[in-house]
């Protein structure tokens, strides 16, 4: 009898567990991705309906737009405060949630999202989009009940996409906001110039991008963005809570720029012989006096081009590419690159990097560079981006900059997960997604420790990557999972993130992502 009785209590447990698979009632179960700071689940259920009526203290349709194109309801919106429905509620007491931070309480009959800044109302209402799940016809959309309470670990969690390498529309610079910054990423780094293609408008030196711009690796047509292009990406970009920093990269790294204006070409420049341009010749670089700029260039080689001091113009370009993309910049940084000068004099580099900080300052920003500018005198104004050199990083953390964390063995999106990968490189590493995931910025570098790091960044070269389903297949998974890395507390562990990866399956899809599907995740669709 007693054995009975058993039976029919686990009988009755499991039918409860197989009605309640299609409505989820534990919060703490989901699989949001950055990991929130604490969930409180309260094993009850949201039941959203096209009836649900939608309240804001301020006015954030692009919130609204997003939870009806995922639940194919149309939404009544009202102010004031609620007793039923999903309120967001911008709370000036709330203090205690910092500029990023949000409280999601979810209750069977309403959700209340809260931030002191509009940021938390963004990232919470994130958090919200991963909580519904898609809902088949004759299901009902439930949220299970809960209070989740969460902020950043770190200030700056970022993504790069050169745009050099090869050229991006607007539109597709826009899906990767968009993906990013649903997962709580805050800068987009945009590396515009390189050898291969100048992609930015600068209308004092037209023929940096109206030539410098015309080609890219593999001689495709290329591209650039006129000044009302950049500043309708950092528009779009704003109003998902992400900064745009500009990188014009020098003195290296320049050689669209001296292919646009012979007064910039040093004659010393030897290039390459893996990628002489080969298309159309009916544009050409300005040619100042007797000297001729350089060949377009298409190959992938690096650090064999440089701007020089010893040429009239060269500062007066600096100086005004510097000023013209400030003006058209409102966040407060500006990248001057400085990586892989590898045939600029050492002397001549520091100077070059000591002049843009200056010019920088005196444009009202704050100069970024790759670590290498650690050789110069630079301090706490400045901020070095560690992506190969420990000491160079920890010089520059010792001269007071602050660090962003790109160490290129962990989160170079770019290079291949493993050798069958059919883009990408591997010169720095192989790097599958737990490699990328099981990092922890604060301990990576001997010399760098908490206090010098503003936070993560994973770069994007696109020496491989051609199209948005390139950019998507290298970037994901990787991305969340350092986006995860910038946002949650300190105790992360692979074995807890890979099922929880694992469990997000469905989101992505519905994103519609295009993501590897690497061996080491149990992928659940
Ligand atoms: C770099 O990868 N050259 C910063």
């Amino acid at each position: 009898m007693k054995n009975l009785r058993f039976l029919f209590l686990i009988f009755t447990a499991c039918i409860v567990a197989a009605c309640k698979q299609g409505e989820p009632t534990n919060l703490a179960a989901g699989s949001i991705i950055p990991k929130p700071v604490s969930i409180t689940a309260t094993g009850k259920v949201f039941e959203l309906t096209a009836g649900t009526v939608i309240r804001t203290t301020h006015a954030w349709p692009a919130l609204v737009d997003s939870l009806e194109a995922l639940t194919g309801f149309t939404f009544k919106l009202e102010t004031g405060s609620a007793t039923s429905g999903i309120l967001f509620e911008l709370d000036s007491a709330a203090n205690e949630l910092g500029s990023e931070g949000y409280e999601l309480t979810i209750e069977p009959k309403k959700i209340v999202l809260r931030a002191h800044h509009a940021a938390g109302i963004f990232y919470g209402s994130q958090t919200l989009l991963q909580l519904i799940k898609p809902a088949s016809a004759n299901q009902k959309v439930t949220i299970p009940t809960g209070v989740i309470k969460d902020f950043p670990n770190y200030a700056w969690r970022g993504s790069m996409l050169d745009v050099s390498r090869h050229f991006f529309s607007v539109a597709d610079v826009k899906r990767y906001i968009d993906l990013i910054s649903h997962y709580k990423m805050n800068v987009l780094h945009l590396h515009l110039t390189d050898d291969q293609g100048w992609r930015i408008e600068i209308k004092s030196w037209p023929n940096l991008a109206q030539h410098g711009g015309t080609t890219q690796v593999g001689g495709g047509k290329g591209g650039f963005y006129t000044q009302a292009h950049y500043k309708e990406i950092v528009a779009y970009a704003a109003a998902r809570y992400v900064t745009i920093v500009p990188e014009i990269d020098m003195p290296s790294h320049i050689n669209a720029a001296l292919a646009a204006y012979g007064s910039l070409n040093n004659s010393d420049t030897k290039f390459p012989k893996d990628g002489m341009y080969t298309g159309p010749a009916e544009t050409r670089g300005i040619v100042d006096g007797k000297i001729k700029p350089t060949n377009l260039y298409t190959g992938i080689e690096v650090g064999w081009s440089t701007l020089s001091l010893s040429k009239p113009a060269t500062l007066q370009f600096v100086n005004d590419v510097i000023r013209e993309l400030a003006e058209i910049t409102p966040g407060p940084y500006l990248h001057i690159g400085g990586d892989e000068a590898h045939v600029t004099k050492k002397e001549e580099y520091i100077r070059f990097i000591n002049h843009f900080s200056e010019i920088v300052k005196a444009n009202g920003k704050q100069m970024i560079g790759w670590e290498e500018i650690a050789q110069a005198a630079i301090d706490s104004n400045s901020i070095a981006q560690h992506w190969a050199s420990e000491e160079h990083a920890a010089e520059a953390a010792a001269k007071g900059a602050r660090i962003i964390m790109s160490p290129s063995k962990k989160v170079y999106l770019d290079m291949q997960y493993d050798s069958t990968t059919r883009i990408g490189l591997h010169w720095a590493a192989y790097i599958e997604v737990d490699e990328s995931y099981n990092w922890d910025p604060a301990t990576r570098v001997k010399g760098i420790t908490r206090q010098h790091i503003l936070g993560v960044e994973a770069p994007l070269w696109s020496e491989t990557v051609t199209n948005r389903a390139d950019i998507e297949y290298l970037a994901f998974p990787r991305l969340i999972g350092v986006a995860e890395i910038g946002w949650s507390p300190d105790g992360r562990t692979w074995d807890e993130y890979r099922v929880r990866l694992g469990n997000h399956t469905s989101h992505l899809n519905r994103l519609g992502v295009n993501f590897y599907r690497s061996p080491k995740v149990d992928w659940m669709d």
